[in-house]
């Protein structure tokens, strides 16, 4: 079976950190969609690593780690992933696979990401400039490379057809300032990194582990409300990131899919552009993003902060199937007099609990439920009886207005602060 752990909102949820806790519960983690635009959190031991395209299950030692064929590899960045493994002495050599049709991120389709986001102006995404959205149009467009295209004896043939067409678009957009011929540089000296690493035939490597009775875990990347289909389109990745995804991102059958695991922090925080019914401009917005620290992981800019939003929970939890809910952040709202909770939104002259069409372009105005802070440190709570009255009423208060278990919940950015509420599935 394979269980899949996603993000709820607009990404940063906190699932590294969820997937590193109960990888080893798994004998494969894997990564199904998106790329280096990812940033996932670790944190264990007094150290903290951050990852782009390894899963995160890589610091457990026994277990392997599939980088799937709906990834967009980047070789560069992954390189400097790998740098940081080695240097922690992480033994990957046999523990990191790679899915030979996952698509290659070349450096002009950065280039091309950044010549579009420039074009866009205000519009523009809020991209991460990692050249994902460039690398999925080729892939849909049936001219992308992939990985296993790397030891063709024509590869580099293939590689300037396409560059040589990228930089023909890219006339077609404002001069931005890029330094191609370096990025090439050490695009074509990390392929030596990856060539390095076990290549697989991803799809029939994971349905024969699974035939045998291993376990896998399906890491997402991003979050639900930036799905390519069924997120804030067009300020959205260029991925499914809901638990669809799993299917065409690693190659197998929707049957063989187990829990879905949906993960949320306790209030929501977005980066990039894009609407936000929930966000907050005033004092309580800034002490979420100063407590929460909330900063991306990939781009360093500043996270939007809001309260949570109930509607947009349950649109993703019905998108994704979800099983079981995880509450990350919970600690950052300890010192809060009151917290809230969007549990519906006003607009079109009416009270709705649903996301509408033109949400770009509609004023949304939530409507919110005011809960009693607990006003005090979680830090030494290990079980989750020993949660203040209060901080259990809004666990269960969200329980119960999403209508799905909470089994986790969060109390800190290490790998051991994390309170078992319900016994899971397989933990
Ligand atoms: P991901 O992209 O979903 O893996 O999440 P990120 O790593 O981008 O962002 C989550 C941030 O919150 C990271 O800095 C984590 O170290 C941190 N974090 C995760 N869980 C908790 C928690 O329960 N409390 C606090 N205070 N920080 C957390
Ligand atoms: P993790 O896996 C938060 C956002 C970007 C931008 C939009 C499109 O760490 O949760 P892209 O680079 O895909 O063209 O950007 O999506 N975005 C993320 N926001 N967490 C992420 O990943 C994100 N990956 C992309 O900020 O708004
Ligand atoms: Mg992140």
């Amino acid at each position: 079976m394979v269980d899949v752990i996603l993000g709820l909102q607009w990404g940063d949820e906190g699932k590294g950190k969820i997937v590193d806790y109960l990888a080893n519960n798994y004998d494969i983690v894997a990564r199904f969609q998106g790329g280096p635009n990812a940033g996932h959190t670790l944190i264990f031991d007094g150290k903290k690593y951050v990852l782009h395209t390894v899963p995160s299950g890589i610091f457990r030692e026994n277990l392997l780690n599939l980088i799937g064929n709906g990834v967009v590899i980047d070789p560069t960045t992954l390189e400097k992933e790998i740098d940081v493994l080695k240097a922690a002495n992480v033994s990957y050599q046999n523990r990191l696979l790679v899915s030979k049709k996952a698509h290659l991120i070349l450096p002009t389709h950065s280039l091309l990401d950044a010549a579009s986001e420039a074009a866009k102006g205000k519009e523009k995404i809020g991209s991460t400039l990692k050249g994902i959205g460039p690398t999925y149009m080729d892939k849909t467009g049936r001219n992308g490379l992939r990985v296993g295209d790397i030891l063709s004896p024509n590869f580099r043939e293939k590689y300037d057809t396409l560059r040589n067409k990228h930089l023909k678009l890219a006339k077609l957009y404002p001069e931005v300032d890029f330094d191609l011929k370096s990025r090439e540089e050490k695009w074509f000296a990390s392929l030596e990194t990856l060539k390095s690493l076990v290549t697989v035939d991803g799809e029939y490597y994971i349905n024969k582990a699974i035939k045998a009775g291993k376990k896998v875990l399906a890491e997402g990347a991003q979050g639900s409300m930036l799905d390519i289909d069924f997120g804030t389109y067009p300020f959205v990745t260029s991925s499914n990131t809901i638990s669809s995804g799993v299917c065409n991102g690693l190659g197998i059958a929707p049957s063989l899919i187990g829990e879905v695991i949906g993960i949320t922090k306790a209030y929501c925080t977005r980066v990039g552009g894009g609407p936000f019914p929930t966000e907050l401009f005033d004092e309580a917005g800034a002490e979420l993003a100063r407590v929460g620290q909330e900063f991306g992981a990939t781009t360093g800019r500043p996270r939007r902060c809001g309260w949570i939003d109930i509607p947009a929970l349950k649109y993703t939890i019905m998108l994704n199937g979800v099983t079981q809910l995880v509450i990350t952040k919970i600690d950052v709202m300890n010192d809060f007099d009151e917290v809230k909770a969007a549990v519906s939104y006003r607009y079109d002259g009416g009270e709705h609990d649903t996301l509408p069409f033109d949400i770009n372009d509609k004023e949304i105005i939530p409507k919110y439920k005011t809960y009693p802070g607990w006003n005090a440190s979680l830090e030494n709570c290990s079980e989750y009886d020993q949660f203040p009255d209060k901080a259990r009423s809004y666990v269960e208060e969200l329980e119960t207005l999403l209508e799905v278990p909470i089994t986790m919940v969060s109390t800190g950015p290490d790998r051991k602060s994390l309170i078992i509420k319900n016994a899971i599935v397989n933990a």
